[in-house]
């Protein structure tokens, strides 16, 4: 049987991933496994440990290559060699979603070919009006 949680990882934990997981916290059904970001003075690490979070600030993301539970990881340090990392390395259960020059791009799992590209980031976590890729 599925499970009813969501579980999601942030590579990214500044303004914008500060953001994200404020608004996901807020969200039933959503568990935040883990917060990564390579400065461990970055404010959503400091959110993150206040609800008890798994945090990484060494740079490095193997859990999400081994983790085959994770539903979706955000990346959002706004580097695109970040994201193109992520796509070679996550997890292939896992979906990745990710801001590229003012553009989303979505990874399904499975698959290593973008799916959509967004207009815009929305900090209430939802995504604008996707486009075709
Ligand atoms: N500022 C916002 O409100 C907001 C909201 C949603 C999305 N975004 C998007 O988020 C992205 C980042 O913008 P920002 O404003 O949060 O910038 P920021 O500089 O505040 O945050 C980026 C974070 O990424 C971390 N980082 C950089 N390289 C890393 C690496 N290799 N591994 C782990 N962490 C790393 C940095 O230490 C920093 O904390 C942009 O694409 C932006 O469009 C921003």
């Amino acid at each position: 049987m599925g499970r009813d949680t969501d579980i999601i990882a942030l590579v990214g934990a500044g303004k914008g991933g500060h953001a994200i997981l404020e608004a996901l916290l807020r969200i039933p059904g959503i568990e935040v496994r883990y917060v990564f970001d390579a400065d461990p003075s970055a404010p959503g690490i400091a959110l993150a440990r206040k609800n008890g979070i798994w945090c990484r600030t060494d740079g490095l993301v193997d859990e999400l290559s081994a983790d085959p539970d994770v539903d979706l990881i955000f990346e959002v340090t706004g580097k695109p060699e970040v994201f193109e990392a992520l796509r070679a390395s996550k997890h292939p259960n896992s979906s990745l979603l990710g801001n590229r020059t003012g553009h989303i791009r979505a990874i399904a799992p499975g698959t290593s070919v973008p799916l959509m590209r967004a207009s815009r980031w929305c900090c209430t976590g939802q995504l604008g009006r996707p486009t075709a890729a």
